[in-house]
C-alpha cells in the first residue's frame, strides 16, 4: 500500500512528507502550470523531499520524442524519478523500450481494463487510472479499479503497480484499498481530510483541558 501526493507545490510536499507516510510524488504538465515554476528545478526539488518515485511526464506526441525526454529526464534528475507517459499506441512503445533500458515508467490517463492490461503487457512500472474523472462522466471509476485488480489477479506475471489517481474525496482512497489497489496518489486536500475528525479534536481538547488541571493541582 503506497501513499503518493499529486502536486507539485513543494511546500505542500514538505508538509505531507514530515508525516513519515509519504511514498512518493506525481506531477503532471497541469500542475507544473499551476506551481508557476521550472519543470525541471521544481522535480528535482521534490525528489530531494521524498525518497519514493517521483513522476515526470513526457509531452511530446511520438515514440521517439517520449523516448528522448524520458532519457533526458533520467539524465538530469535524481535517481527516484520515474517516467510518466500518455497511454497512447506511441506511449506504450515508448514504455516498452525504456522497460528495456530499466527506466520505470508511470502511464497516465488510463480509462479503461484493456489500457490497463496494454501498458502493463508492455512493462509499466505502474498504471494510473484516473477514477474522478470518469465518475465525472456519470460512470463509476471505482468500477475500473475493481476490473483491473480482478484481471491482475488471474495472473502472477504481472508486477505493474495500479496507482489510482484523480481521486476527489477520501472514500475514494478507502475503497481503492479495499479493492486492493498498490498506489493511490492523491491531492494534499485528501491526505489532510484523511487524518481530521472533530471528534479526535474534541476529545484532544478534553484531554488537555484535564491535563492543564493535573498540573495546576501539582500532579503532573
Ligand atoms: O495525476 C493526475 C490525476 O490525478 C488528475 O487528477 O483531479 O485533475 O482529475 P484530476
Amino acid at each position: 500500500m503506497e501513499f503518493f501526493l499529486d502536486t507539485a507545490d513543494v511546500e505542500e510536499i514538505r508538509e505531507i512528507a514530515a508525516w513519515g507516510i509519504l511514498d512518493g510524488v506525481t506531477t503532471n504538465p497541469s500542475l507544473i502550470k499551476k506551481s508557476g515554476r521550472d519543470f525541471k528545478t521544481v522535480v528535482a526539488e521534490i525528489a530531494e523531499i521524498c525518497d519514493g518515485p517521483i513522476s515526470a511526464e513526457v509531452t511530446a506526441m511520438d515514440t521517439a520524442g517520449m523516448l528522448e525526454q524520458g532519457r533526458a529526464l533520467k539524465a538530469d534528475l535524481p535517481d527516484n524519478v520515474i517516467i510518466k507517459i500518455p497511454c497512447t499506441p506511441e506511449g506504450l512503445a515508448a514504455t516498452k523500450v525504456l522497460n528495456s533500458e530499466g527506466i520505470d515508467t508511470n502511464v497516465t490517463l488510463v480509462f479503461s481494463a484493456s489500457q490497463a492490461l496494454m501498458a502493463a503487457k508492455a512493462g509499466a512500472t505502474y498504471v494510473s487510472p484516473f477514477i474522478g474523472r470518469i465518475d465525472d462522466t456519470g460512470a463509476d471509476g471505482m468500477t475500473l479499479i475493481a476490473e483491473i485488480m480482478e484481471t491482475w489477479s488471474n495472473y502472477d506475471i504481472i508486477t505493474t503497480k495500479v496507482l489510482a489517481a484523480s481521486i476527489r474525496h477520501p472514500t475514494h482512497v478507502l475503497a481503492c484499498m479495499q479493492l486492493g489497489a498498490h498506489t493511490v496518489t492523491m491531492p494534499t486536500k485528501i491526505f489532510r481530510q484523511l487524518m481530521s475528525h472533530p471528534l479526535t479534536d474534541k476529545g484532544l481538547e478534553g484531554f488537555m483541558r484535564d491535563w492543564a488541571a493535573v498540573e495546576a493541582a501539582g500532579n503532573a
